[in-house]
């Protein structure tokens, strides 16, 4: 689903990618081989990230490795895309909801793109034993807040390695060239 919203956004390789909480993701290996040349992966934990530094060895040299709270950090940068899969879901807290769309803000470019996932309105209530926030296509829209506005939208399926089926609900956003 990333990669196809990815392509839909028309993401080119020379573009700056972020990976919000990419954790220990495969996303990043995906993208380093159709030869992405400015990926960053930002996660608060150092756990997940270095599996994904280890499965890539000397190529991990390659991405930007940020670790850092999405809710606090400061983009030194702006990217052309915010990839975010599975952790906006996680804040439940208004006040949370707003700090990540204030980092989002400040970090993705005007006319930039966002591919997020998040669980659907009918997914699971909590994960990992936390509390999670449940989204429709139109809710997570209306939480990103004005000047960026959803282009597209699916509807995931996806089997956990238990088996459980999560519903996932996927949107490809862009921000405004007026920022
Ligand atoms: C469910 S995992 C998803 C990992 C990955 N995106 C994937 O799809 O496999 C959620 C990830 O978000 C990270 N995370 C949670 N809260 C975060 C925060 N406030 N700032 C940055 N990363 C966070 C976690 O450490 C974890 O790696």
């Amino acid at each position: 689903m990333s990669l196809r919203m990815m392509r839909s956004a028309g993401v080119r390789t020379g573009d700056g990618v972020i990976d919000v909480g990419g954790g220990a993701a495969p996303l990043v290996d995906e993208l380093l081989g159709q030869g992405f040349t400015d990926l960053t992966v930002l996660d608060v934990s150092r756990v997940g990230m270095s599996y994904a530094q280890r499965r890539l060895g000397d190529t991990a040299r390659r991405v930007t490795w940020v670790v850092a709270d999405v809710l606090t950090w400061r983009p030194p940068r702006r990217y052309d895309l915010w990839h975010d899969r599975a952790v906006f879901h996680f804040l439940t807290d208004a006040d949370d909801q707003r700090r990540y769309v204030d980092t989002l803000r400040a970090a993705v470019a005007p006319g930039g793109h966002l591919v997020i996932g998040t669980f659907a309105a009918d997914g699971p209530t909590r994960c990992s034993g936390l509390a999670v926030a449940r989204y429709g296509p139109e809710g997570l829209g209306e939480r990103l807040g004005p000047g960026i506005t959803v282009i597209a939208a699916d509807r995931e399926e996806h089997r956990t390695p238990s088996g459980t089926v999560q519903p996932f609900t996927w949107v490809l956003a862009r921000r405004g060239r007026a920022g």
